[in-house]
């Protein structure tokens, strides 16, 4: 399984591109997930419909309901009877496997921005059948991070080393393991707390699996990508750091990504890049 230049997996089977109406399915109406409808109902003409999945327990339907004046669904069969061309995942790592593969069963094409997720084998292969099976088309975006295109591309011509170093304030670690093994309220200098690769990366520390995982399956795969990861009291938002060599030379890319107003543990950036999905989508298919 890969991602290619604009973050799209292989198509399953063969199946027509969706053309004319795009029916769009939110998954998850959190901080992204709201966003993104705004955006989308801020377009205004562009011929689409609109409806959100979120969970049965979820406390402020009506006040979605509200806002958004969409039809709201709380199971993915429900969902399916809608017959939507689109999901949009902004839910979390578990909804990949409950909504977004059931959906690409069913031939629903998804875009996906819990990408760390698919650090797990087991489900990139059912993702793999679900495809397969429904003709569908899963797009993975770039979210917080940047160069996967360029990642991507240079891997053809052979990649010799892919790492990742992410850097955030030594209190953003507060409930990871690191919280046990370094004290960070005191810490006053860069600390690496972790090196290892993203496999390892994205079973320990699940939080920042998304960027990894973009950076792994673009590059030189989980095992390969070197992941380094630290507590530094000299920055103040999410510094995210990939370095690349291969035959095509050498890649460094550094982004230092202010937080979503409405998530301070999401970057803006990662907001924008589903926006960016949709929105592309959107113009081909009218
Ligand atoms: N790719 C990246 O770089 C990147 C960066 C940041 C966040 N993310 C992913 O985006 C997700 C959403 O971010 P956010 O800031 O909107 O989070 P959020 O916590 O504000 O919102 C998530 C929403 O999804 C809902 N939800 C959870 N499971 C669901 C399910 N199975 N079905 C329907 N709704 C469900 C929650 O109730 C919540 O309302 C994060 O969980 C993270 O996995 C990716």
């Amino acid at each position: 399984m890969t991602i290619s230049a604009h973050g799209r997996l292989p198509r399953g089977t063969a199946k027509e591109s969706a053309v004319g109406r795009e029916r769009i399915a939110i998954i998850g109406m959190g901080a992204m997930g709201r966003r993104v409808a705004t955006a989308l109902q801020a377009l205004g003409t562009t011929p689409f419909e609109l409806c959100c999945l979120v969970r049965a327990d979820a406390p402020d339907t009506d006040q979605l309901k509200r806002t958004f004046g969409i039809e709201i669904f709380h199971d993915v069969d429900a969902l399916v009877g809608w017959h939507p061309t689109l999901a949009v995942e902004c839910a979390g790592h578990a909804a990949v496997e409950e909504t977004v593969v059931p959906l690409l069963g069913h031939g629903i094409d998804a875009i996906v921005v819990s990408v760390g997720a698919l650090s797990s084998p087991f489900l990139r292969e059912m993702i793999d059948d679900a495809m397969k099976v429904g003709g569908s088309h899963l797009t993975l975006v770039s979210g917080a991070i940047g160069g996967i295109d360029a990642l991507h591309a240079a891997r053809m011509g052979g990649l010799d080393s892919v790492r990742y170093t992410g850097r955030k304030p030594p209190k953003a670690w507060i409930g990871s393991p690191a919280e046990t093994q370094f004290d960070l309220v005191a810490m006053d200098k860069p600390t690496v707390i972790f090196d290892g690769t993203a496999s390892e990366s994205a079973r320990l520390y699940p939080r920042n699996a998304n960027v990894t995982a973009a950076v792994a399956l673009a590059g030189v795969g989980f095992e390969r990508t070197i992941v380094t990861m630290m507590a530094d009291p000299g920055v103040d938002r999410n510094v995210h750091e990939v370095e690349a060599v291969g035959a095509f030379g050498h890649l460094t890319i550094r982004l230092e990504n202010n937080p979503l107003p409405d998530n301070p543990r999401t970057s803006w950036l990662a907001a924008m890049s589903i926006e960016d999905a949709v929105f592309r989508r959107l113009e081909h298919s009218i």
